[in-house]
């Protein structure tokens, strides 16, 4: 069979890692987390002193870090200048800057051609989780979704996440994701949003199983 290509679109904390990596696992395709990677090039702007709300220096750094993604979706890896980045990435630091970063459209069309290539690497076909998958990077995918949920549930999931280490009060959490998506939706190169094509499951009520089955089987209608 042709190999199949899924995107997997949404705001933060509504399951779209756990959801796209178990798919992928599932269907025997590869995974790739373009969210990883913009906080990769965050954390490397981060690590060498670029003021991130410098649009102009962000963009003329934009080119400079080497970013390698692995597809395995049991052991999704990401190096930057050949450091494990897996863990630097998840920071709060980069966490607050990675949205100034990613709306610099330099930015965007380096990571947007390495995201297409990956995907088109990919034998069996791919799951990509991102915000633009749908509208920008992967026009032409073969089944796309656009996950949503309350605030109140991302939030609650995104603090069960985050595991008392850096957890801090649900409203934090909460006003601090609002705030992500606000500026993700509001920039002007392609901003977060759902593709006209795609399918929107609301996860609020739903078990992070029942999103999987969900996806599975618009994928297996598709293959
Ligand atoms: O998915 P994750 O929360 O790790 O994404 C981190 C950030 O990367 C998002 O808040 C957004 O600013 C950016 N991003 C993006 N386009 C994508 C994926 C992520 O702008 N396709």
């Amino acid at each position: 069979p042709a190999a199949v290509i899924v995107g997997i679109d949404g705001p933060s904390g509504t399951g779209k890692s756990s959801t796209s990596k178990a798919v992928a696992a599932k269907l025997g395709l590869r995974y790739l987390d373009t969210g990883a990677q913009y906080r990769a090039i965050t954390w490397w702007m981060l690590s060498n002193g670029i003021d991130v709300n410098d649009a102009m220096a962000v963009a003329a750094a934009a080119g400079k870090p080497e970013i390698v993604s692995g597809t395995d979706p049991s052991a999704p890896a990401i190096t930057v200048d050949g450091l494990d980045a897996s863990a630097p990435i998840r920071t709060q630091e980069v966490t607050a800057a990675v949205s100034a970063v990613s709306a610099v459209p330099e930015v965007r069309t380096r990571l947007t051609e390495l995201q297409r290539a990956i995907a088109a690497a990919a034998p069996a076909g791919i799951v990509v989780e991102g915000r633009d998958i749908g509208t920008t990077v992967l026009p032409d995918a073969d089944v796309k979704i656009f996950l949503t949920a309350s605030p109140e549930a991302r939030a609650a999931r995104r603090n069960g996440e985050l595991k008392g280490k850096e957890a801090g009060d649900l409203a934090a959490t909460q006003a601090a994701l609002v705030k992500r998506d606000a500026a993700d939706s509001g920039r002007k190169t392609s901003p977060l949003a759902k593709a006209a094509d795609a399918v929107e499951v609301d996860t609020t009520e739903l078990t992070l199983e029942q999103v999987i089955e969900c996806v599975v089987t618009l994928v297996e209608e598709k293959r």
